[in-house]
């Protein structure tokens, strides 16, 4: 076995929040490193920090993770509603919530797990971060989220598949937009900011693209549709980003889950917007909200490749003692940063960026 500055006997995983496709890849490539090269025995705990708090657990060993690597989802499962510093628990017919991390760390410590690799977004890895802050427990977080707004990563997984099924939902809009000369909108995911709306829009060749990061006044929309119109070109594509937002208003949303450690559910923008192009344009306007479809399905090849690296790459940090920090992608390489940097802050897609700028040039309409 490889030598290492610690020795972990015992690892845990868990995945939380909404799903992404790569879980599960990253999933294969601990299991696979740890057991191959270090023998560790590796724990998997069902439905997130869920699983954590109430002791449910699977054996991990390379048996169990064949054949995962192309399948969405994750073998675990998941939640976005049980934090274990601020967890459900029902009392006398009421919901109340209530600080249960001690009982999951005794969980940890019974089982002899030594460090845990949390694999989620935003709100999981702020529970990484305080597990690692108040308690000392050695754990390492993996960005994953379709939405692709963790601070401190290149890029996470997920994000490449969501983006080309947005980016083929595209591609089937174009064809019966053209036969019935109307236009279509397409709402996508990606909640306060616009990296799915942005790249599925200019790679499915999008006329019109709407982002968090932009305001937007519904005027321009309809002055490029009617635009078209006069060139000739009688259909359009509109591509909503969830969380965009006209000029001086609000975001729509959807629902708020009390229960969630990330309650705002974003929705409906794309109805706003398609209602109002044909109300002022009078040009027939139909709207498609793409949804979860987004985040099924089987993980891209880039996906499979950034999720297995840092799958790998968490097992060796931790054995580097690299504790209370999350695995980033800084192109071309792996490292790793503090939790501390990576929560708490949104990446939005900066507005200076060149892909901005050569859709701008190539007349795709931000509706600024
Ligand atoms: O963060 C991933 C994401 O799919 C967002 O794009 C979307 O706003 C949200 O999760 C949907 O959450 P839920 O699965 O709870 O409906």
């Amino acid at each position: 076995m490889a030598k290492t500055k610690f020795v972990i006997k015992r690892l845990g995983i868990l995945t939380g929040g909404g799903d992404a496709p790569g879980l599960n890849a990253v999933i294969r490539a601990a299991v696979k490193v740890a057991v191959r090269n270090y023998g560790i025995s590796v724990v998997g705990f069902e439905d997130g920090f869920a699983g954590l708090v109430e002791n449910r657990t699977r054996k991990l060993t390379p048996r169990e993770v064949v054949g995962i690597l192309p399948r969405g989802g994750t073998i675990l499962g998941t939640t976005n509603r049980e934090n274990p510093f601020y967890y459900p628990v029902k009392e006398n017919g009421e919901i109340v919530y209530k600080d249960l991390s001690q009982q999951a760390l005794a969980n940890l410590n019974s089982l002899g797990v030594q460090a845990l690799i949390i694999i989620g977004g935003d709100g999981s890895l702020k529970i990484a971060k305080e597990m690692w802050e108040r308690y000392s427990f050695p754990v390492i977080g993996v960005p994953k989220t379709i939405d692709n707004d963790i601070a401190a990563t290149d890029q996470t997984f997920g994000f490449d598949t969501a983006v080309t099924t947005a980016t083929e939902a595209i591609d089937k809009l174009h064809t019966t937009a053209e036969a019935h000369h109307r236009v279509m909108v397409l709402e996508v995911m990606g909640r306060y900011t616009g990296w799915i709306a942005l790249h599925a829009g200019v790679a499915g060749g999008a006329d019109v693209i709407l982002i968090p990061e932009i305001p937007f006044a519904v005027d321009k929309v309809c002055e490029k549709i009617l635009e078209r119109q006069r060139e000739g070109k009688k259909f359009s594509i509109v591509v909503v980003a969830e969380g965009a937002k006209p000029v001086g208003g609000e975001m729509v949303v959807k629902k708020i889950v009390k229960e969630s450690f990330e309650s705002v559910r974003l929705g409906g923008i794309g109805n706003v917007v398609g209602e109002q192009i044909e109300r002022t344009t009078g040009i027939e306007t139909r709207v498609t909200v793409l949804g979860h479809l987004q985040r099924g399905g089987s993980p891209s090849s880039f996906d499979r490749l950034l999720a297995t690296r840092f799958g790998a790459a968490a097992v060796n940090f931790l054995l580097e003692g690299r504790f209370g920090e999350m695995v980033s992608l800084r192109t071309p390489d792996i490292t790793s940063v503090p939790l501390a940097e990576a929560v708490g802050s949104m990446r939005r897609v900066p507005l200076g960026c060149d892909l901005i700028r050569a859709a701008r040039q190539m007349g795709i309409s931000f509706g600024d």
